[in-house]
């Protein structure tokens, strides 16, 4: 009932009041750096690192290892990620860390024996597990931008784990919704079990002596040391295929970022292995010759117009995006004006477009051949975008017990037959085929967002498919509908993805009237289930310089700086 009111009064004030009566609310504002994360006890460790002196770079090592501590849900440790970063010099760059496929895998390995998909291989256990990049990850930003000596970084971590993390209600919750299934994966109950109640201290002694391992031996402690060797002896008797070959030859590799227009905003976001940029290039492109702030926050116009650019980016999604290292992609022609102008030809006011109707665009001489999110602003002036996954709320739910870590699902991202959905919906053709060494197609969305030249935000959010949407709304929120960031990422938000043909819409949050309205015009529309909508972290650099933090309502999020 709480939950009720709480929603109706959410619903009320972002869709009653008119823009000249709006009054942002301010989430945290601070003077000079911050760090928004999922849990408190990240942002904290991340925060206290910088007071130290240490950079952006320095508090995104250790942020991203607490939160595999102190959110399991959904880490790095055991699975991947990308950054996307500005220095403060104005010169950026990302990282991809993501997964990448068994040497032993093949593209039928979650087909039988006539073709079909079977169901849960490709997401439960130790044959769904992707070589996890976390730990590459972060040695390679400590190589290129660390300041502070890697124990310095990861002590504070070691003991977090050590000592233990508070069980929010929210955690509770998902421990108990697991708790059958870490039984049945991991044949025991683990240490994330019903039995933890809101409140209670998790101490996760493995995890402490494995990142202290990691601060002694470095990154082959965890890609050909002792802690490769548990994780493949582990692996192996549950029936997975990664072998110490794998680990030992996993990299993490600096990318270019999508970097694009969009009125006067400069937006810097995730190249491939992730569609992210890309597809939020396209959409914003094909939004921007419309006065979308005229239309009105989640007017029915607004949404519509919304819908049918995502439901076009996502079609090409579906059939241009993978790995660039394996397949050509091409980028460059995908996210220009000419391209997705095209692309928005047959929009109709009256009626929806048909997904059944649209399908990838044609691109002349073409050769087709559960996540986490942060964002930091430092002292110094550089900014960083950061979303990590193990794919499913705890990936695989195989829980390593000796080194403390879940282990992610990700090969679920890849498509494990073209044309069949997986497990967010989303269909996937050759270009996202399981290869060995592959890495599988995401869509994780770090962004930065220049104004004039000038930082000014830092966003993104977990999410599987809504990632995308949801970081494209959260921008619009602040730049068309002068919201504040705490406003932005509280406000209701909607999804569509080409296929399936519905809008989704968060449950309880939009007036019957906007949803009647795109029913009439032949949307489907879907507000029963709960999707995951995102949760969305970021930074907003206000006009005198200040930061604002935003961070999601809808988790545990928290937002701290100095
Ligand atoms: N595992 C979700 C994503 O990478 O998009």
């Amino acid at each position: 009932m709480k939950k009720i009111i709480i929603l109706s009064l959410i619903t009320l004030f972002f869709s009653c009041k008119k823009s000249n009566e709006y009054i942002p609310k301010r989430g945290l504002v601070t003077q000079e750096a911050m760090i928004v994360s999922a849990r408190e006890e990240a942002s904290k460790i991340g925060v206290a690192i910088l007071e130290k002196g240490g950079n952006a770079f320095d508090a995104m090592i250790a942020t991203d290892i607490a939160l595999a501590v102190a959110y399991p849900y959904a880490n790095s440790f055991g699975g991947g990620g990308f950054m996307v970063y500005r220095l403060e010099d104005g010169s950026t760059g990302a990282l991809d860390y993501r997964e990448k496929a068994p040497l032993a895998s093949s593209r039928d390995m979650y087909l039988d024996e006539n073709d079909n998909v079977i169901p849960g291989k490709s997401t439960i256990g130790a044959l769904a597990v992707g070589i996890p990049g976390g730990i590459s990850g972060i040695f390679a930003v400590h190589e290129k931008f660390g300041s502070l000596p890697i124990k310095d970084i990861l002590q504070p971590v070691a003991d977090l784990a050590r000592n233990g993390f508070v069980v929010t209600e929210k955690q509770a919750d998902r421990f108990k919704h697991n708790d059958s299934i870490f039984k049945a994966v991991n044949g025991k109950t683990i240490l994330f079990s019903a039995d933890k109640k809101a409140n209670d201290i998790v101490k996760n002694e493995a995890l402490a002596q494995t990142i202290e391992r990691i601060i002694t031996n470095g990154k082959d402690e965890f890609y050909k040391g002792k802690t490769a060797e548990i994780l493949v002896k582990h692996l192996t008797e549950k029936g997975g295929i990664i072998t110490m070959e794998d680990l030992a030859k996993y990299e993490a590799q600096w990318r270019t970022p999508v970097r694009f227009k969009y009125k006067d905003l400069d937006v810097i976001s995730m190249s491939p292995p992730s569609s992210g940029g890309v597809c939020l290039a396209q959409i914003m492109n094909m939004i921007e010759p419309y006065d979308i702030k005229k239309m009105g926050h989640n007017s029915s116009k607004a949404i519509q117009l919304m819908v049918e650019a995502e439901r076009r980016a996502y079609a090409d999604r579906t059939f241009y995006l993978g790995d660039t290292d394996f397949v050509d992609v091409p980028i460059e022609t995908l996210i220009s004006d000419e391209y997705v102008n095209g692309r928005m030809g047959n929009f109709n006011w009256n009626k929806a477009t048909l997904s059944s109707d649209v399908s990838h665009g044609n691109i002349q001489g073409y050769e087709s051949n559960e996540t986490t999110h942060y964002s930091i602003v430092d002292q110094f002036g550089n900014a960083i975008a950061v979303t990590t996954t193990i794919n499913g709320g705890f990936g695989s739910k195989l829980y390593v017990e000796e080194l403390g870590i879940f282990m992610n699902n990700e090969m679920d991202d890849f498509s494990s037959k073209p044309g069949e959905p997986n497990m967010f919906g989303l269909i996937g053709a050759e270009a996202n085929s399981i290869a060995p060494e592959k890495r599988m197609l995401s869509s994780m969305t770090p962004t930065l967002v220049e104004k004039n030249g000038k930082l000014w935000m830092t966003v993104g959010t977990p999410g599987g498919s809504t990632i995308i949407t949801s970081v494209f709304q959260t921008i619009l929120n602040v730049y068309e509908f002068d919201m504040s960031m705490q406003d932005a990422v509280n406000a209701p938000r909607f999804h569509h993805q080409w296929l399936p043909d519905v809008v989704l819409f968060e449950p309880n949050s939009f007036p019957k009237e906007t949803i009647k309205a795109l029913q009439e015009k032949g949307y489907p529309t879907n507000e029963e289930r709960t999707p995951v909508i995102g949760k969305v972290d970021g930074i907003l650099v206000l006009p005198d310089g200040t930061l604002e933090g935003g961070a999601d309502r809808r988790g545990d999020d928290t937002a701290i700086g100095f």
